[in-house]
């Protein structure tokens, strides 16, 4: 590896060419090349990558794909797929890609598939039994709700993907997910449920995180205060955890466990038995083929050459936008409404994988590693932030997602969304100049000293960039292949940064604080071990809490 990723010559070379290239508005670049979009785009499958609305050109892409060859991507994603340490700061494989594979993934010398294949299996058998009505409640009724309690990785996937595919619940039982701490997230969801029908998963890789296990207790006591025993929790309560003692130690029979693995990222485990609350929902089989969609895009990433592969297309245009174009935030705007959950999901994906400042090898970095990830779905963004996108003066970036067919027959509500779509995205490009601005308004007679004064705040700079995935129709195997698009593009990126996207050291002084804090809630004394500020907010808080 090159001593510093920004004096090397692929990035210089990338430099060099951002000053060309800054000059160019994207409407130019378009009127150039009347092949723009059939040059900047790529298909896989129903799926269909436009970067054509991006700053670049020919050159571009060849010195993006120079970089990715500099950095050794090619051989960084041969050691994920062979399964390598490569999370090395934790000292483990990443292998979510071994969760949706067919053929034998090793890790310290051993095949994982057996394994992956025994847990699925035990998720089938399970899944089919609760939605035939063999695993029953207490009152011998079948389950109607499911509440997987989790949080993080052990939330978001699970949340993103059942609302995602909505058009294909079973019926047969709804999803629920408390993962705040807040009182406010579990009593809400209880307060509709049956304790009679209601099955409860305890989701956590880790089984120690605080607001997970709170949760769970706080469950159990609501379980047991309504009509539930201790005897019949373990038809209730089914855990899915890499941490078997502690599972046993929180009162839930092993036999009632799922287990999962190390070499499992909690923000890449949707694919594990984190995934039962979504099986639960949209049937086993459905899951398979969420499964298979991600298995379509791990194969297509592992052997497709570079400038053909999604994921590291989608990669470099990021690493092109943030380290040389100076985007600082990226949203995520869906035309879909089952995408609602996607940008959150993609936030924690993109922001806990690769917000770090240091390289493998722990020295700081001199460039950016990442934007923050926000978004909303279509049309309701636009009538809330797309002004700033227009015409304020932050740089931003877009991501947008739409199916070509709903599965909601609504009048002409598609062709309509989609209409905002291809209306944002040319607008966002080509803007509005100063003398279209004019000729409109002369056009609707406004006297001249008016259209003076108006034009400036009508004008739109465009050249703002985007990329567009449209796709057939939101399936199982469609949103596999798009999630997994995603988590390796994040690869791509963090290959490129020379950092772990893996690990989340980030995460953990606020959790040591705050269970220090817990204690001193509890005092009936005058905090004064913290800065001013946090004394005198714990403080106010002592003095006006409800006890
Ligand atoms: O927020 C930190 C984190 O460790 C995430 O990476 C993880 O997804 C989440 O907490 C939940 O962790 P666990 O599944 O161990 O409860």
């Amino acid at each position: 590896m090159i001593e510093s990723l920004t004096k090397s010559p692929a990035w210089q070379a990338l430099k060099s060419h951002h000053s060309f290239i800054e000059q160019q508005h994207l409407r130019v670049l378009f009127a150039q090349d009347s092949q723009r979009f059939e040059k900047f785009s790529v298909r896989f499958g129903d799926l269909l990558l436009d970067f054509s609305k991006q700053r670049v050109t020919d050159e571009t892409m060849k010195l993006l794909f120079q970089l990715a060859t500099q950095q050794k991507l090619n051989d960084w994603i041969a050691q994920m797929f062979r399964g390598e340490k490569i999370n090395s700061t934790e000292n483990r494989a990443a292998l979510h890609i071994a969760l949706r594979a067919e053929q034998a993934v090793t890790t310290e010398g051993s095949d994982v598939l057996p394994a992956v294949k025994q847990v699925l299996q035990q998720m089938e058998s399970f899944t089919k039994a609760v939605l035939h009505g063999e695993h029953r409640g207490y009152s011998d009724l079948p389950f109607t709700d499911v509440v997987n309690i989790g949080i993080g990785g052990s939330d978001l996937g699970p949340v993103m993907v059942t609302n995602a595919l909505k058009p294909y619940w079973t019926g047969k039982m709804t999803p629920h997910f408390v993962s705040n701490i807040d009182g406010a997230h579990l009593a809400e969801t209880l307060k509709s449920l049956n304790p009679a029908t209601t099955l409860f998963v305890i989701a956590s890789k880790t089984f120690t995180t605080q607001e997970t296990i709170a949760n769970a207790h706080a469950a159990r006591t609501w379980f047991l205060a309504h009509g539930g025993t201790e005897k019949t929790i373990a038809r209730h309560f089914v855990a899915v955890s890499t941490n078997r003692e502690a599972v046993e130690q929180f009162g839930i029979d092993p036999a009632n466990m799922f287990i999962f693995w190390d070499w499992v990222g909690g923000r890449y485990s949707l694919w594990s038995a984190i995934g039962l609350p979504i099986a639960l929902t949209i049937g086993m089989q459905h899951f398979y083929d969420l499964l298979s969609g991600a298995r379509e895009m791990d194969q297509h990433f592992l052997t497709t050459p570079l400038a053909k592969n999604l994921p590291v297309i989608l990669g470099l245009i990021g690493v092109w936008q943030i380290n040389f174009q100076g985007v600082t935030s990226h949203a995520i705007l869906p035309y879909d409404q089952s995408l609602h959950r996607f940008p959150a999901y993609l936030q924690q994906l993109e922001m806990e994988s690769n917000g770090k400042s240091v390289t493998r090898d722990g020295s700081s970095v001199d460039y950016s590693t990442g934007t923050v990830v926000w978004g909303e779905s279509g049309t309701n963004g636009q009538h809330a932030f797309y002004q700033l996108l227009h015409q304020g003066t932050p740089t931003v970036t877009a991501d947008f997602l739409a199916p070509c067919q709903s599965h909601y027959a609504v009048n002409h509500h598609h062709e309509l969304l989609l209409a905002n779509f291809f209306a944002q995205t040319e607008a966002l490009m080509r803007g509005k100049s100063a003398e279209e601005v004019s000729a409109e308004l002369l056009s609707q007679n406004y006297p001249l000293d008016e259209i003076k004064e108006l034009t400036p705040h009508r004008v739109f700079a465009g050249n703002h960039t985007t990329t567009s995935i449209l796709f057939k129709k939101l399936n199982p195997k469609t949103l596999g292949s798009l999630i997994a698009l995603y988590e390796h593009k994040v690869f791509v990126q963090s290959v490129i940064w020379n950092i772990n996207p893996f690990d989340q050291w980030g995460v953990e002084l606020g959790k040591q604080l705050a269970s220090k804090i817990v204690a001193e809630l509890r005092s009936g004394q005058e905090e004064t071990a913290h800065d001013a500020s946090t004394n005198g907010l714990i403080n106010y808080f002592k003095e006006n809490r409800n006890l």
